[in-house]
C-alpha cells in the first residue's frame, strides 16, 4: 500500500467554473484520487479555492459585497457544486484560513533570513481620492493604440495590446473614476529566483520520466533570455495575506498583502493543516520529509497555463526555505477544451458553466464525455452532437444497456436471484482472457494518468461484455439448455459487479447503482478477472435497476444548443 498525495489546482474564487476548468485539473485528480483509493492505496486528495488578489476584489465589488463575505459565500457555492460533480476531496480548503496566512507568513520569513528576498523601490500609481496605491488593471483610461475609452492599466481588451498603466492617455481610477492620480515611489519584495536557479534545473533534470511539455517549459523559464528572474512577491490591496516576517512586523511593507500566487500553491500545504484541524489527523507525514513524506508520492493536476508556477514559483519556495519539504513528484498538465468553435470563457460568460451542467443532467454524463475527450496530447472540443453521440453510444448502449438486459432476462427466466448452471465453458473463458488483457492494460493507463487510453480500455471492457451477451444469447440458448443459459446469465450478473468496480473511478454514481442492483457492496479489484467473476454465487438476490442513462433526443440537443450559445450574463 502506497501513501499519495494528490493536489489539483485551486480554482479562483470568482465565479462558478465552467466545463474547461473542471477538465484541466479537478476531475482527472479526481479519477486518479478514486482509482488509487479502489486500489487500497492511502489518499490524500486536496483541493482549495484561491481567494486573493485583484480578481476577487473585482468580482466582489461588482457583486456589490464586502470581499470577505464574498469569498466565504463563493467557497460554498464552489463547494456545493464540487460534491454534486463527485469530486471526492478529502478537504476543500481555502487560501484566506489562518492555516495559511501563517504559513505564508512564515515562509516569507525564513526566506528572509536565508537571503532570499530583496527589497525594491518602485514607483507606482497612487490615487489620493481612493487614499492608495492602483494595480495595474485598476487604473483605465484610453488606449494609445486603438482609441478604446476603457483600457485597463495591464492590458486593451478592445485591441488586446499589452500596455503600461502610464501608456494610458486621460487615466482614471477603477475604483472611483477619480482623475487625481500621482506616480508616487512605494516598496516591493522580490523572491530571488535568480539565486536558486542551479537548484531549480538540477531538481527538475532529476526528474527524468516529466512530460517534455512540462519539462520544456520550465527549461525555457530557466534558460531563456536572461534566464530567471527575480519575482515580485507583494501587492498593494487590502484583501490578502499581511506581508509580515513570521509573525514579526515588516517594517515598510505596512498595509500591503502577499501576491496572490505566493500564497495560493502554499494553501496545498496549509490545506493539509486544515484537515488535519478538521479531522484529527496528521498533516506533516504527508508533507515533511522529516516526519514520514519522504514515503508519500506526490501528484499535481493542473492546466498548461498554471506549469510555470508549479514547476519553478512554488519550488523556489520551497528549496529556498531550506527546510524538509515534500516537492512534487509528478505533474499532469492538461492542453485546453474549447466551445463549439470558440474558447471557453470566464470573463465573457462563454460554455457551459458547472452549475448549469448539473441541471441539464447527472454528473456522470459529464464526467464521462468529459474524462473521454480530455485535452491531453493537444487542445480538444466540446460539441453538443459529439456529447450526445458518446452519451447514447457508450453510457445508453453499451453499459446501461447491457446491465438492463442481463438484469431483466433473468428475472424473467429464473427470478430474481443468480441462476445455478455449473462450470464455465469455453466462451466464457476466452471472455475471461480478453477482460483479464483489458484489464491490465486500464490498470497500466491509469497508473501512467492517461485518461484518455483509460477511457478507450474501459469502453472496450463494456464492449466484450455486451458482445458477450449478444453472441452467448442467453433468451435463445435457454430453449434448448436452460442449464447453458444459466451459466452466462450467472457470468453476466457478475459482470455488473466487475464493470461497477472498475468504471467508478470515471462514473461513480452508476457504478453505486450498479452495486445496489446486484446487492453487494464488495468493491474488491478484480486482481483475478476469473475469480472476480464468481463473487456473487448461486442463489444470490439481486434486482432489475431503473435505466443507468437516458438517452439525449435531438429535441434535447437542439434545445440546448441554443441554449447555450449565447453569453451568460
Ligand atoms: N487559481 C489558479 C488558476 O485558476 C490556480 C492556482 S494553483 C495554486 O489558474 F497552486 F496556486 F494554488
Ligand atoms: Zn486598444
Amino acid at each position: 500500500m502506497a501513501r499519495i498525495l494528490i493536489t489539483s489546482a485551486l480554482p479562483y474564487i470568482n465565479g462558478i467554473k465552467h466545463l474547461g476548468n473542471l477538465v484541466g485539473s479537478q476531475l482527472p485528480a479526481d479519477l486518479y484520487a478514486r482509482y488509487m483509493r479502489g486500489r487500497g492505496n492511502e489518499v490524500l486528495f486536496l483541493c482549495a479555492t484561491d481567494e486573493h488578489g485583484t480578481p476577487a476584489e473585482l468580482a466582489a465589488a461588482k457583486a456589490n459585497k464586502p470581499v470577505a463575505d464574498y469569498c466565504a459565500e463563493m467557497h460554498e457555492v464552489q463547494a456545493d457544486i464540487a460534491r454534486r460533480f463527485g469530486l471526492s476531496f478529502d478537504h476543500f480548503g481555502r487560501s484566506s484560513s489562518p492555516q495559511n496566512h501563517r504559513l505564508t507568513q512564515h515562509f516569507a520569513g525564513v526566506l528572509a533570513q536565508r537571503g532570499l528576498i530583496r527589497e525594491v523601490q518602485e514607483k507606482q500609481v497612487y490615487s489620493n481620492a481612493d487614499g492608495r496605491f492602483l494595480p495595474d488593471r485598476y487604473i483605465e483610461g484610453t488606449c494609445p493604440n486603438c482609441g478604446y475609452d476603457r483600457a485597463r492599466g495591464d492590458q486593451c481588451e478592445n485591441c488586446t495590446k499589452q500596455l503600461d498603466p502610464t501608456d494610458l492617455i486621460d487615466p482614471r481610477s477603477a475604483v472611483s473614476g477619480s482623475t487625481d492620480l500621482e506616480v508616487r515611489e512605494t516598496k516591493h519584495l522580490y523572491l530571488c529566483q535568480s539565486a536558486l536557479k542551479d537548484d531549480l534545473d538540477a531538481w527538475i533534470d532529476s526528474k527524468t520520466d516529466w512530460p517534455v511539455l512540462t519539462t520544456s517549459i520550465a527549461k525555457k523559464w530557466l534558460h531563456d533570455g536572461d534566464g530567471l528572474q527575480d519575482r515580485g512577491i507583494t501587492r498593494d490591496l487590502d484583501w490578502g495575506i499581511a506581508v509580515k516576517k513570521g509573525d514579526e512586523d515588516w517594517p515598510g511593507m505596512e498595509g500591503k498583502v502577499f501576491y496572490v500566487w505566493f500564497d495560493a500553491p502554499i494553501e496545498y500545504i496549509a490545506c493539509a493543516a486544515e484537515w488535519a484541524e478538521a479531522t484529527g489527523n496528521d498533516w506533516e507525514r504527508w508533507w515533511r520529509t522529516d516526519k514520514g513524506a519522504d514515503e508519500v508520492r506526490y501528484v499535481q493536476f493542473m492546466g498548461k497555463d498554471n506549469v510555470p508556477f508549479h514547476t519553478l514559483s512554488f519550488p523556489a519556495t520551497l528549496l529556498g526555505s531550506g527546510e524538509p519539504w515534500k516537492m512534487v513528484d509528478h505533474l499532469k498538465s492538461f492542453n485546453y477544451l474549447n466551445y463549439d468553435g470558440g474558447q471557453f470563457s470566464t470573463s465573457q460568460g462563454r460554455g457551459v458553466f458547472m452549475d448549469q451542467a448539473i441541471k441539464i443532467l447527472p454528473a456522470d454524463y459529464w464526467r464521462w464525455w468529459l474524462l473521454s475527450h480530455v485535452p491531453e496530447s493537444s487542445d480538444s472540443e466540446f460539441t453538443w452532437e459529439n456529447f450526445q453521440q458518446s452519451v447514447n453510444k457508450d453510457l445508453a448502449d453499451v453499459l446501461g444497456n447491457f446491465v438492463s438486459r442481463i438484469t431483466k432476462f433473468c428475472r424473467s427466466k429464473f427470478g430474481e436471484t443468480v441462476p445455478e448452471g455449473g462450470a464455465f465453458g469455453e466462451q466464457e473463458l476466452a471472455l475471461i482472457e480478453e477482460l483479464t488483457t483489458r484489464t491490465r492494460a486500464y490498470e497500466t493507463h491509469m497508473a501512467n494518468m492517461d485518461v484518455r487510453k483509460s477511457a478507450q480500455e474501459l469502453r472496450a471492457l463494456w464492449a466484450a461484455g455486451n458482445e458477450y451477451l449478444q453472441s452467448a444469447a442467453p433468451w435463445s440458448t435457454f430453449k434448448a439448455d436452460p442449464q447453458r443459459a444459466a451459466v452466462q446469465v450467472r457470468l453476466g450478473l457478475n459482470l455488473i459487479r466487475f464493470y461497477a468496480v472498475l468504471s467508478a473511478p470515471f462514473i461513480p454514481d452508476a457504478a453505486e447503482r450498479m452495486l445496489q442492483a446486484v446487492n453487494t457492496s464488495d468493491t474488491d479489484w478484480p486482481d483475478d478477472v476469473a475469480s472476480a467473476l464468481n463473487v456473487l454465487p448461486a442463489g444470490h438476490e439481486f434486482s432489475v435497476p431503473d435505466a443507468l442513462f437516458a438517452k439525449i433526443t435531438d429535441e434535447q440537443r437542439e434545445d440546448w444548443e441554443t441554449r447555450f450559445s449565447g453569453i451568460r450574463d
